[in-house]
């Protein structure tokens, strides 16, 4: 696993934004799949300025998000239709800011009614695009990606799920709170991508970032794989992985000097080749 440890928050956004920016570079259609919460918001603007400043071009871009609110969505034709959605929350963050088709952005729908059929229809659209590229995953206080709460099978597909009382309170926390929405009326289930639909896609960037993490974190990469800490399935993943987080996410990681011992190897390697 490449463990980026990286001194704040701003610094962890830019280096996530950096390895995002070089795929859409090397891979101009690539598929994204991206990720809510306040832990990639920076990772957004970073990508928001290269976007700006570069002209890192989004027209070819097809991005999947991880989860919505059941109950939730808006139309991204009319993105001033407000609510708590997560559809909103990527338009405000990220989404009006880049040239990025309407068209190829997906967002599970929150208020479709025959939710089986539509998260198998979710998940044939990944499949028809020859499947996501590039993960972007934050992670949850109880360990999950996306909403696979504990107890969610490794092997899950997108579906409908119930939220944890933990999940409620800090999504709660970050969200609701700022728009004074009483915290019964908030949405107790999701549709979220699952487990494995997770572990397939070709390459993943977990950023994860502040001290609240650091125990969490270290039971996802460190102890044992289980059902209880459904990100744990990344010591099981084949693909590429980045993981970027700050120093205070990975006050708690047993093997912290092996890592850094690792990166500073790999920078020099980097170094020695393109010289
Ligand atoms: C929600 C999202 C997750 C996200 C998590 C952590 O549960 N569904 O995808 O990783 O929040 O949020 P934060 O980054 O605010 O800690």
């Amino acid at each position: 696993m490449n463990i980026k440890i990286k001194k704040n928050y701003d610094e962890m956004s830019k280096q996530a934004a950096k390895i995002i920016a070089d795929y859409i570079e090397l891979k101009p259609d690539c598929v994204l799949g991206l990720a809510t919460g306040s832990t990639p918001i920076g990772t957004y603007k970073e990508l928001i300025k290269i976007h700006k400043e570069k002209g890192l071009d989004f027209s070819k871009v097809r991005t999947f998000n991880l989860d919505e609110y059941y109950g939730l969505s808006i139309d991204l034709n009319k993105p001033y239709d407000l609510d708590q959605s997560y559809a909103r929350f990527m338009y405000e963050e990220f989404f009006k800011y880049i040239n990025i088709k309407n068209e190829n952005i997906y967002i599970p729908d929150g208020k479709t009614k025959d939710y089986k059929s539509y998260c198998l229809w979710y998940e044939d659209q990944i499949k028809k695009v020859g499947g996501i590229d590039l993960q972007l995953l934050g992670l949850g206080r109880d360990g999950h990606w996306g909403f696979n709460e504990p107890g969610s099978s490794l092997g899950s597909r997108t579906r409908v799920i119930a939220l944890t009382k933990q999940t409620l309170d800090d999504n709660y926390e970050s969200f609701y709170k700022k728009s004074n929405i009483n915290r019964n009326n908030m949405p107790h289930f999701a549709i979220t991508m699952g487990i494995g639909t997770i572990l397939e896609a070709k390459n993943i960037l977990m950023i994860v970032n502040g001290v609240k993490k650091a125990d969490i974190l270290a039971k996802c990469l460190e102890g044992p794989i289980s059902s209880q800490v459904t990100s744990s399935a990344i010591q099981l993943y084949n693909g590429g992985i980045n993981i970027v987080i700050d120093e205070e996410a990975a006050s708690k990681l047993k093997n912290i000097d092996y890592y850094k011992h690792i990166d500073n190897l790999k920078k020099n390697l980097n170094y020695k080749n393109s010289n």
